[in-house]
């Protein structure tokens, strides 16, 4: 995420494909909750409606609740993003709408790639994808430094901070409990061998998302643990929890 904003092959019209393809995540993005089949926003609304005369009976009120805050809080998030795609878009670009956005195919494998490990291995898959939901907000907490640029930048900056807080809190999720279930050594080590998978994916899939500002041969580095990884922001994971 570093590397793209001051990559020599970002434009308007990256930024405007970047910011379309983060639209089509926020709102048609599927396999990180048990509802989004079909898409985060709509899949999400058409089960949980569905799912209204069920409350308190087979389906937990908190769990409704915290699934409802979740739309709102991605679509909330696909709001931010095609406000700033229409702000950015020249005059003769039509404005962003749902049925516009595409997904991309390193996209696609990744959320194909999900829905396998939820199939092979049920609830370790699902904790596997909540946790690597937003790849450690590395989108959001890169574009909040471009805060006080001019421009565009600003305005990106401004919608990665809103963004941020929600991620950081539904990345959480994916590690909350964890403990408390009894995981075996095996059970741990799947987790991870998931885990990993999925963020090389993430990899792969931003990389694309961006227009390629890292090189093949990066990207394999990256693999090799060539990066300094982010710390752990555990104060914030206090307050946030
Ligand atoms: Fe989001």
């Amino acid at each position: 995420m570093r590397t793209y904003w001051s990559s020599p092959k970002r434009n308007l019209h990256t930024d405007l494909l970047w910011l379309s393809r983060q639209c089509f995540k926020e709102f048609w993005g599927s396999g990180v909750t048990k509802f989004d089949k079909g898409g985060i926003v709509p899949g999400s609304l058409k089960r949980l409606s569905a799912q209204t005369e069920n409350i308190d009976i087979t389906m937990d009120r908190h769990e409704f609740l915290d699934a409802l805050e979740g739309v709102k809080a991605e679509f909330s998030h696909y709001t931010f993003f095609a406000d700033l795609y229409d702000a950015m878009r020249p005059k003769e670009t039509p404005k962003i709408h749902p049925h516009k956005l595409e997904d991309w195919p390193e996209e696609r494998e990744l959320t194909a790639m999900r829905y396998r490990h939820r199939e092979a291995h049920g609830a370790l898959g699902l904790r596997a994808s909540q946790t690597t939901e937003g790849g450690y907000c590395t989108l959001f907490s890169e574009g909040m430094k471009l805060k006080g640029r001019p421009g565009f930048d600003g305005m990106i900056a401004e919608a990665c901070s809103k963004v941020y807080e929600d991620e950081f809190e539904h990345m959480l999720v994916g590690i909350a409990g964890v403990a408390g279930e009894g995981l075996t050594d095996a059970d741990w080590k799947l987790l991870e061998t998931l885990i990993v998978e999925q963020l090389k994916q993430r990899i792969r899939m931003r990389n694309a998302q961006f227009s390629y500002p890292l090189a093949e041969e990066r990207v394999q580095a990256i693999y090799r643990g060539d990066i300094r990884p982010l710390e752990f922001d555990y104060e914030r994971a206090q307050l946030a929890a």
